[in-house]
């Protein structure tokens, strides 16, 4: 092509750059399991996530995912909206470290970080699940790091086991008593050892290095005290644990939810005194179907509900696992749930299910939407 055709296509590049036409379009609506494009027009990048709303900014924390592999060869990401339909790309929040002493290692595992905000020390508190490099699941730590910024850089505290030395609030003395190991109960899902996973086998067995932590959550209390949400003993029963005042450390005073009732993804909210968990089962990657705990106080008791998702493709949580469910600032009972449909061909194409709750004699219920906006709640 000679050069004098091509100045104007240049300077009609040029032009399409300087006026933004290239920019990613502003969005309005939600539309569950398509393609969700920041302000760079890339597919958002944070998986896994959690929400955290400040001073009139939504955050949306999650895991990088590349093409090949779901560990952590970046870290956590953090995204931000004032809408919540567009984000911009905040980049790194936490990043993964180069020093193969570190244990968050790149190549190492960081799954489901959230965020919270301390209130009295001013910190942005990050916990996550961690797992060491090539040790696959079994290291089953959390992970915490500090920020004095939403959006970071977080500064890398601890990964560790849960309250190494404390026993649940509800094991009864019993319990805490028996003499029995994991080996005494015979095979697994044998109805022998299921009682022993209630009777708190692997609380006993993991007592003084602490118990094991996989998926969680966090969540803040009207009062401000916060507890970390995480499927421990082998992702057999759920465990909520308190945390210290800044939000740091774990306080020892925790207890378990369904011992033996095998639950993932804890998300949870408050509405009107009352507190919703939903939960999925177990099948690693693969979707199933979702469970709903309520209880009156967040230590206890919880009493289990059927799958709070109904319509087609309830039965599969519309083909997700949920994260977190954030509530909609400035709207009444407005809450958020938020899914992934996980990609293990190729993590970072994982999609997001995002969706309304509903609510029907008082219950969370939660509908498939093609495409949806927040005029849902009004
Ligand atoms: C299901 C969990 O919910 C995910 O976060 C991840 O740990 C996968 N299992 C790994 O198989």
């Amino acid at each position: 092509m000679e050069s004098k055709m091509l100045k104007p296509i240049f300077i009609a590049i040029f032009l399409l750059f300087a006026t933004g036409s290239f920019a990613q379009q502003k969005q309005n609506t939600v539309s569950p399991g398509e393609l969700w494009k920041d302000d760079q027009g890339n597919h958002i990048n944070a998986h896994g996530g959690g929400m955290l709303y400040h001073k009139g900014t939504y955050y949306w924390f999650g895991e990088h995912k590349g093409e090949k592999s779901n560990n952590a060869y970046v870290g956590v990401t953090c995204y931000s909206s004032k809408d919540l339909y567009n984000w911009k790309n905040e980049s790194v929040a936490l990043a993964v470290e180069d020093n193969p002493e570190s244990l968050i290692y790149k190549g190492c595992i960081i799954e489901r970080p959230k965020v919270i905000y301390n209130d009295q020390t001013k910190k942005f508190v990050m916990y996550f699940h961690s797992e060491l490099f090539r040790r696959g699941y079994e290291a089953a730590y959390t992970g915490v790091a500090v920020s004095d910024k939403a959006t970071g850089p977080y500064q890398f505290l601890s990964a560790a086991r849960v309250n190494p030395g404390y026993w649940p609030l509800n094991m009864s003395q019993d319990h805490r008593r028996l003499k029995l190991k994991a080996e005494d109960y015979g095979k697994w899902w044998t109805p022998k050892w299921r009682e022993g996973v209630e009777q708190g086998l692997f609380v006993r067995e993991n007592f003084y290095s602490g118990q094991m932590s996989r998926d969680m959550t966090l969540f803040v209390d009207d009062n401000g005290k916060a507890y970390q949400i995480y499927s421990s003993e082998e992702n057999l029963t759920l465990q909520i644990a308190e945390l210290s005042n800044d939000y740091t450390r774990h306080t020892g005073k925790y207890i378990r939810v369904e011992p033996g009732g095998h639950n993932e993804a804890p998300a949870i909210f408050k509405r009107n005194g009352k507190y919703f968990m939903i939960t999925s089962g177990c099948t690693g990657w693969d979707p199933n179907a979702a469970r709903l705990l309520v209880a009156d106080d967040i230590l206890g008791e919880w009493k289990l509900y059927p799958n709070p998702c109904v319509g087609a493709g309830a039965e599969l949580t519309f083909k997700s696992q949920g994260t977190y469910i954030f509530p909609v600032q400035g709207k009444k009972d407005a809450f958020i749930f938020m899914a992934d449909r996980w990609r293990p061909s190729n993590p970072i194409d994982g999609r997001y299910i995002w969706l309304p709750i509903q609510f029907e004699n008082d219950f969370p219920v939660i509908k498939w939407m093609d495409r949806w906006d927040l005029s849902v709640f009004n």
